[in-house]
C-alpha cells in the first residue's frame, strides 16, 4: 500500500500541490489529468523524492518515504522507476547501454564507474528490449532513434530496476497516436503482468479512460476527483478542467488525442541489424 497524507508543496507563496491525500493498493494503474499547472508533475515528483513536501507524510508501507536519506533514499528510487516526456536518455550512448543504466543502483560505485555490468545483466537489458519489440536498436546511439521508440528505451530502462512503483509523467505527450498506444499498452502490460504500480499523468482524457482502472483528477494543486473511470462524467470532467479561457465549456475533443492520422514513418529509422544477443557480446 502506497500512501500520500495531506501533503503540501509550496514554491514562495505558490501551492503547487495542496494537502492531497490517498492511498494506491499495490498494483494499480492509476492516470492523474487535470490541466497545466494543476500540480500532477510536482505530485509525482515528490513521490519519487525529487522534490520534498512542505508538508505531509509519504508512506510505502510501514515506510516512511518522505523521511529517508542517503541509501534508503536511493533505494527507495530505484524501488520507484520515473520516465518522463522527454524519454531523458543519453542520446550519444547506444541503446543497450542506456538500459543498462538502469542497474547503476544495484551496484556498487566502483562497477558503476568503470561501466562494468555482468553477463546477467546484460541479457536482462537485451530481454526487456525484446519486451518492447526494439531488439534490434541495441547498438545504436539512443539519439538516433525515433520518440516512440526512444521512450520504450526509457521503460526498459526503468524495468533494469527492478522496482516496484512505475511514475510516467506525460509519457505520450511528445508521441503520434500510434505511437502513444505502442507506449500505453506496454505500460499496461508491465502492470498485469508484474504487478508492478503504475502511476501516470496524462493530459488527454480519452487515454486514462482507456488504460486507467482508476483516475486522480486535479485542479489547482487539490484532488477534485478520485474514481473509476467509470465515474468520470461531463460534471466531473468540468470540475476537473473547469471552463475555457472565455468561459466556454471544455470540450471532450480538447482533450482528446483519437488516432486520425495514423503516422507510420515513425518506424523508419530502425535499420536491420545482427542478433540482439550479438550485439550484447554474448
Ligand atoms: N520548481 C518550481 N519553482 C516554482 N514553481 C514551480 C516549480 N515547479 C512547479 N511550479 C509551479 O507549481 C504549479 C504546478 O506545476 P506542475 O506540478 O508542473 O503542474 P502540471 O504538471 O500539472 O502542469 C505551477 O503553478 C508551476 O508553475
Ligand atoms: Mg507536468
Amino acid at each position: 500500500m502506497f500512501r500520500l497524507k495531506n501533503v503540501t508543496r509550496r514554491f514562495g507563496v505558490r501551492v503547487a500541490v495542496d494537502d492531497v491525500t490517498f492511498d494506491i493498493p499495490q498494483g494499480q494503474m492509476v492516470g492523474v489529468i487535470g490541466r497545466s499547472g494543476a500540480g500532477k508533475s510536482t505530485m509525482l515528483r515528490m513521490i519519487n523524492r525529487l522534490a520534498d513536501p512542505s508538508e505531509g507524510t509519504i508512506h510505502f508501507n510501514d515506510v516512511e518515504v518522505s523521511a529517508l536519506r542517503g541509501a534508503s533514499l536511493r533505494n527507495w528510487q530505484r524501488d520507484c522507476a520515473m520516465i518522463f516526456q522527454q524519454f531523458n536518455l543519453v542520446p550519444r550512448l547506444d541503446v543497450l547501454t542506456n538500459v543498462l543504466l538502469g542497474r547503476l543502483n544495484h551496484r556498487p560505485t566502483v562497477m558503476s564507474v568503470l561501466n562494468l555490468f555482468t553477463r546477467e545483466e546484460r541479457i536482462m537489458a537485451i530481454a526487456a528490449l525484446e519486451r518492447l519489440g526494439i531488439e534490434q536498436t541495441a547498438l545504436q546511439p539512443a539519439g538516433t532513434l525515433s520518440g516512440g521508440q526512444q521512450q520504450r528505451v526509457a521503460i526498459a530502462r526503468a524495468l533494469m530496476q527492478n522496482p516496484k512503483m512505475l511514475l510516467a509523467d506525460e509519457p505520450i505527450a511528445s508521441l503520434d497516436p500510434l505511437n502513444a498506444k505502442i507506449v500505453m499498452d506496454a505500460l499496461r502490460d508491465i502492470n498485469e503482468r508484474e504487478g508492478i504500480t503504475v502511476i501516470t499523468n496524462l493530459h488527454t482524457l480519452d487515454t486514462a479512460r482507456a488504460y486507467c482502472e482508476r483516475i486522480i483528477g486535479m485542479s489547482g494543486g487539490r484532488v477534485v476527483f478520485d474514481g473509476p473511470a467509470r465515474e468520470l462524467d461531463a460534471d466531473a470532467v468540468r470540475t476537473i478542467y473547469g471552463t475555457g479561457a472565455d468561459g466556454a465549456e471544455i470540450d471532450e475533443s480538447m482533450t482528446s488525442t483519437a488516432i486520425r492520422n495514423p503516422a507510420r514513418q515513425d518506424n523508419a529509422k530502425e535499420s536491420a541489424s545482427p542478433t540482439p544477443l550479438a550485439l550484447a557480446g554474448l
